[in-house]
């Protein structure tokens, strides 16, 4: 049923665990199956230098996660942002038709994370601005 990438990344997963002062943080459910996903990431000059995850879930969303992880891991930002559900399940060479959507799941938490470093950075700059404003006045 499974490629043997995919057991491959399900019994020796890559880069879990948690970034306790993680720079985003994306995390995503499938309210059918259960299966939850949280990213975490750190970024270095506009790339991503580390990529965690923590994965409760199915043998697929743990393989997805694992080669996510590795797909995304010294990415800039917006070639991280292009890896698709496809790439993913390719990568792995293939997953079940009834797994697709794990795929999905792990492309959809890392985006999440990246979105939300791209939020606190834009936070910030509005605050930076506010505070040059309140300065030169
Ligand atoms: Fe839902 Fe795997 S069965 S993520």
């Amino acid at each position: 049923m499974y490629s043997e990438k995919v057991m491959d990344h399900f019994s020796n997963p890559r880069n879990v665990g948690e970034i306790e002062d993680a720079d985003g943080v994306g995390e995503v459910g499938n309210p059918v199956c259960g299966d939850m996903m949280a990213f975490y990431i750190k970024v270095r000059d506009d790339k991503l230098d580390q990529v965690k995850f923590k994965t409760f879930g199915c043998v697929a969303a743990i393989a997805v996660s694992s080669m996510v992880s590795e797909m995304a891991k010294g990415k800039t930002l917006s070639e991280a942002k292009s890896i698709t559900k496809k790439a993913v399940a390719a990568s792995l060479d293939g997953l079940p038709k009834e797994k697709m959507h794990c795929s999905n799941l792990g492309a959809q938490a890392l985006a999440e994370a990246i979105a939300d470093y791209e939020e606190k950075k834009y936070r910030d700059n509005i605050k930076k601005c506010k505070l040059i404003k309140e300065v030169s006045q």
